[in-house]
């Protein structure tokens, strides 16, 4: 049936007219048959069409398009419905258009024509094109992020890993998404604890949490110190995912406790300049008129008979003026009023040398010494005698700590990158209580008994290492024993 003007109101074109899609009917040598209204108000007229092939219409074309680009041919010989999705440039603008061909049978089962809508899609491309733009952006901001992010559904598989996540944990996404899930991040039930906080009120509201502190595991099962801050991502009220970021501590923690370390070493040491100036007067104070008592007791002690019964009362006099005068002395090098005299020594045998004078001592007797010298000579430029006394202050403390029996341990090692000599001094001691930590260094602390001790053995020593330009701290202490490390500049020829 062809269109005039007698059928033009047949049901069959007006059915044809009034489907909102530009529809053609080509025969199956591609000739154009008829075209819908919605067609014809678009792409050209119906007179301008019909008969025409389309390559001939849409192309301008004499040469009918290949197979690879138009399903026509598929359509003929599968007898089934295809499509196809093509870019033309249509008035200068690019339009995206959904090509769909319909066979349209003869009763023998035959492709008799074929139906042709075309669809005009340029707006969901374009509104694909700028998600796939948006998805760029996020993606960028994501990856370019410091932090690691990871998003994971709600059984813990990761569905999306940022480059820190990557470096933070250890893995790629592709080996994270095959072998672990976001629970393998914590120690055994802390994410449990976190999913916890996450649905309650109280850690930034429901469903939020801002950040807490965690530990967290990488791949080579280390625990790193970080902080999280989460969400659970509801779609319609369900809980269908979560993300986490997670910042990396260690660095923070470290500048941290660096600082905290160099806050006390000044507290330190404005404390020992201040009591160092008094204990500086009240020594030179002292010493003269401990030199007349000690001048007048010796010529006592000369003028008595030996059997006189006040002889043993002038020698404990003697003696008791003497031990004060060792600590007038002590006192002196502490607030550092006594002038170094520096050499060019090895370190090792300055302990070699001090540990010699104390092996005599009675309290050593069960106590076993264990000397693991550096191999190589470690030269240090320091006041030999000074050196000397801060070994043997350090191993007094320990044989006290050790009462008699244990094992004292002086090692020595350097590194020359660094520029520095090292001294530990190990015992298997009591260990000093947390609450004493603060205060070893303090002159005149200790925990000695009266008479015993005077509490300016450790910040003697103190005073040394600093005047020689190193540090002395507690490497290790507890009920097992103590480490005293003593850092000194490597001499540099
Ligand atoms: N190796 C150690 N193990 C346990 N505690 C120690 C050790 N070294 C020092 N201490 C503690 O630090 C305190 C201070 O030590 P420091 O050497 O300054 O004084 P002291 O040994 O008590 O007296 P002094 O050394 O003047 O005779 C000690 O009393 C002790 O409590
Ligand atoms: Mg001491």
């Amino acid at each position: 049936m062809t269109r005039d003007n007698s059928n033009k109101n047949d049901w069959r074109y007006r059915l044809f007219d009034s489907l909102s899609y530009p529809t053609l009917i080509l025969d199956t040598n591609k000739n154009i048959l008829d075209v819908n209204l919605s067609f014809h108000e678009k792409f050209g007229k119906r007179k301008d069409v019909i008969g025409k092939k389309c390559h001939e219409h849409f192309f301008q074309s004499s040469v009918p398009c290949s197979s690879d680009n138009c399903p026509f041919h598929k359509v003929i010989e599968k007898k089934k419905g295809q499509s196809i999705l093509m870019r033309v440039i249509r008035d200068g603008h690019e339009r995206w258009e959904d090509r769909v061909f319909t066979p349209i049978l003869d009763e023998s089962g035959e492709v008799a024509y074929i139906r042709e809508s075309i669809r005009d899609v340029t707006q969901v491309k374009t509104l694909e094109k700028e998600l796939k733009g948006v998805q760029n952006v996020f993606e960028k901001v994501v990856q370019s992020s410091a932090s690691g992010i990871v998003a994971a559904d709600m059984k813990g598989n990761a569905l999306l890993m940022n480059r820190a996540a990557e470096e933070l944990f250890g893995y790629s996404f592709r080996e994270f998404v095959r072998k672990k899930t976001v629970r393998d991040f914590y120690p055994p039930g802390v994410a449990q604890e976190i999913m916890k906080k996450l649905r309650s009120d109280e850690y930034g509201g429901k469903g939020k949490l801002t950040n807490i502190k965690v530990d967290i595991i990488n791949s080579k099962n280390e625990k790193i110190s970080g902080e999280i801050a989460a969400a659970i991502i509801y779609e319609n009220g369900r809980e269908v995912a979560t993300m986490g970021i997670y910042t990396d501590l260690r660095e923070k923690i470290a500048v941290e406790q660096k600082l905290k370390e160099t806050q006390k070493r000044l507290l330190q040491s404005e404390k020992m300049a201040s009591i160092g100036q008094l204990a500086a007067g009240v020594a030179h104070e002292i010493n003269n008129p401990l030199t007349g008592i000690l001048f007048y007791a010796n010529m006592a002690l000369e003028s008595r008979k030996e059997d006189d019964p006040i002889r043993e009362d002038l020698k404990c006099i003697i003696e008791d003026v003497h031990r004060c005068k060792g600590i007038v002395k002590d006192l002196l090098v502490y607030s550092r009023q006594t002038n170094p005299t520096k050499d060019i020594v090895d370190l090792n045998s300055i302990v070699v040398k001090s540990l010699s004078l104390i092996h005599d001592q009675k309290m050593f007797g069960n106590i076993t010494i264990q000397k693991k010298m550096s191999g190589e000579e470690i030269i240090v430029n320091v006041d030999k005698q000074q050196i000397n006394q801060v070994i043997i202050n350090l191993v007094m403390n320990a044989g006290d700590a050790m009462e008699g029996s244990g094992t004292l341990t002086l090692e020595t090692y350097c590194s020359r990158d660094a520029g520095k000599a090292f001294l530990e001094v190990t015992d298997t001691g009591c260990g000093i209580p947390k609450e004493n930590q603060p205060h070893i260094f303090d002159p005149f602390f200790t925990t000695k008994e009266l008479g015993k001790g005077t509490g300016l053995g450790l910040s003697t020593v103190y005073g040394i290492i600093q005047e020689s330009g190193g540090d002395i701290s507690v490497k290790r202490t507890d009920s097992t024993g103590t480490t005293f490390l003593i850092e000194l500049p490597l001499y540099q020829s």
